[in-house]
């Protein structure tokens, strides 16, 4: 196990790269795309935001409606929506870039955490090919919960939120996609809405100003919209302050943006320990793990595409054999570029016949707040009218029907956040499928 854990570590210089060229790429194309802000420097607890989630409108232009990647990706600014590139990191750098870590705003919200009841894990260091160096670690004690070095989610640290890695629902397919929103993704988002699909969209805070109107999107559809840090980085191998900011800046730009504050969240490539996760529950975050991978990120670079598409086909039959008899499985799958949304599109409707349920990580474990903003609210899985994918298809409904205003005064239930991350150890044949999943090549 700890071998392997090792190889596959071993990949993340590749994907680190990967991102890095995209990030690049991206950066240049839209870092005139930052509009003016009015948003002062908010509480740190309640970042700031103009637009009201449950009325988000989104213009009809051409890179909100056409298929052709070139016209979606030219950058645009939102009229009302005003980011002031002074008060955030700069785009795709860590977030304490841009002065952010001496602002009042950070120091304040740096201030207010009791640092002495941090885990005490080091700050890890990357390999030179941009892997972690797993040197000097106990991996088989695994002292700090380091889930790159065990794929362990469940705290030894107190106080500290355990991550939630399946969907509790039996049969059921935890629909994620990490790394949006993409400039490119408006075939994508028409396809899951005309398919009555709802997922976890993991947003980068840096796509999230980069392409304001693909965040409303997710939001408005319907998806659930969690952070996935400012710059993807390997978390464990940043400082406190450069944690706390990387989610902290993810959840302002999301909530300036949207309206919503997640509290919910992925580290970038898995790596979270105590000491990252102490941070995040600071913060109200819980780490979204997986239980299986489809490593579909690198498909057609460093793994072949059809051992891509193999992968989604195996998991396409544990659908029906029985894998997921007594609970479900949360899978990685990536928004990053037209490669994976491509395979998302051409498994989607297979993935929907062999499953009893394919649901957002928020519904399939009925997390019914998964904001800050008790205004937004997901319906509970089996609730009448829940958005399962035969109750939705059933239903007709629209878009949006998978976030609903909360009844005035109502409060949602206090246990059903936890009823994910509560949860005991995971069983060795699920530890086993992680593992199959991620070594797989
Ligand atoms: C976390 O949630 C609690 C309870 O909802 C709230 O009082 C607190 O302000 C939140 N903290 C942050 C940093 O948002
Ligand atoms: C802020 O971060 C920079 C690196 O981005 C670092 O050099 C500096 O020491 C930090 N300042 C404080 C007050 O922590
Ligand atoms: C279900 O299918 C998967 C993928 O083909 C396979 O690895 C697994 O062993 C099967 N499980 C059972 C119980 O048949
Ligand atoms: C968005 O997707 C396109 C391909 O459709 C890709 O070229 C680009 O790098 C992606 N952008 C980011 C920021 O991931
Ligand atoms: C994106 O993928 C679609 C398949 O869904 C393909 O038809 C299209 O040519 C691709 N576009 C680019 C720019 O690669
Ligand atoms: C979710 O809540 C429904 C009732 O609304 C219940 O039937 C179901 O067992 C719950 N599922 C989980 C995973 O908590
Ligand atoms: C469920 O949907 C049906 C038909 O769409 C509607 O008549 C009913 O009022 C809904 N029930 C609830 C509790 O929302
Ligand atoms: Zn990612």
């Amino acid at each position: 196990m700890y071998w392997k854990s090792v190889v596959a570590i071993t990949t993340l210089a590749a994907a680190v790269q990967a991102v890095e060229k995209k990030a690049a790429s991206s950066a240049a194309k839209s870092s005139s795309a930052a509009p003016k802000s009015t948003a002062a420097a908010a509480a740190p607890s309640t970042p700031s935001s103009a637009t009201n989630p449950l009325a988000i409108t989104i213009p009809s232009i051409p890179q909100t409606t056409s298929y052709d990647p070139t016209v979606e990706c030219q950058s645009y600014t939102v009229p009302g929506l005003t980011i002031d590139p002074k008060e955030w990191p700069t785009i795709w750098e860590t977030a304490t870039s841009n002065g952010m870590n001496t602002s009042a705003e950070f120091t304040q919200l740096y201030n207010s955490i009791d640092w002495t009841k941090a885990p005490a894990a080091p700050v890890r260091k990357a390999t030179a090919a941009g892997g972690l160096d797993f040197a000097g670690y106990d991996a088989n004690n695994d002292p700090d919960c380091w889930w790159s070095s065990s794929l362990c989610t469940i705290p030894k640290a107190k106080d500290v939120n355990a991550d939630i890695y399946r969907c509790e629902e039996p049969e059921t397919w935890g629909l994620t996609y990490d790394d949006g929103p993409n400039c490119s993704h408006n075939a994508f988002m028409d396809f899951l809405q005309q398919q009555n699909l709802k997922a976890s969209m993991f947003y980068i805070g840096s796509n999230v100003l980069d392409w304001p109107y693909g965040a409303m999107r997710g939001l408005k559809d319907g998806h659930h919209i969690a952070d996935h840090t400012w710059s993807h980085q390997l978390m464990t191998t940043l400082t406190n302050q450069e944690v706390l900011a990387e989610l902290y800046y993810t959840q302002k730009a999301i909530k300036l943006v949207t309206g919503v504050t997640p509290k919910y969240w992925r580290p970038a490539f898995g790596d979270v320990d105590d000491r990252v996760r102490y941070i995040a529950t600071q913060l109200n975050l819980t780490a979204v793990i997986w239980n299986l991978d489809t490593d579909d990120w690198a498909a057609g670079n460093s793994v072949p595409e059809n051992t891509v598409e193999q992968t989604y086909q195996d998991f396409i039959t544990m659908g029906t054999n029985g894998t997921f008899a007594t609970s479900g499985n949360i899978v990685l799958t990536h928004e990053i570029d037209n490669t994976t949304m491509a395979l998302a599109m051409k498994y989607l409707p297979q993935i929907k016949q062999a499953y009893k349920n394919v649901l957002d990580v928020a519904t399939c474990n009925n997390i019914t707040q998964p904001y800050m903003e008790s205004a937004v609210t997901v319906t509970p899985f089996g609730a009448a009218n829940a958005s399962t994918s035969a109750g939705a298809a059933a239903s007709g409904a629209s878009g949006a029907s998978g976030v609903a205003p909360a009844a005035s005064g109502s409060a949602a239930p206090s246990s059903s956040a936890k009823s994910g991350a509560s949860s005991l150890t995971a069983p060795a044949s699920l530890l086993a499928l992680v593992a199959l999943a991620v070594f797989a090549q």
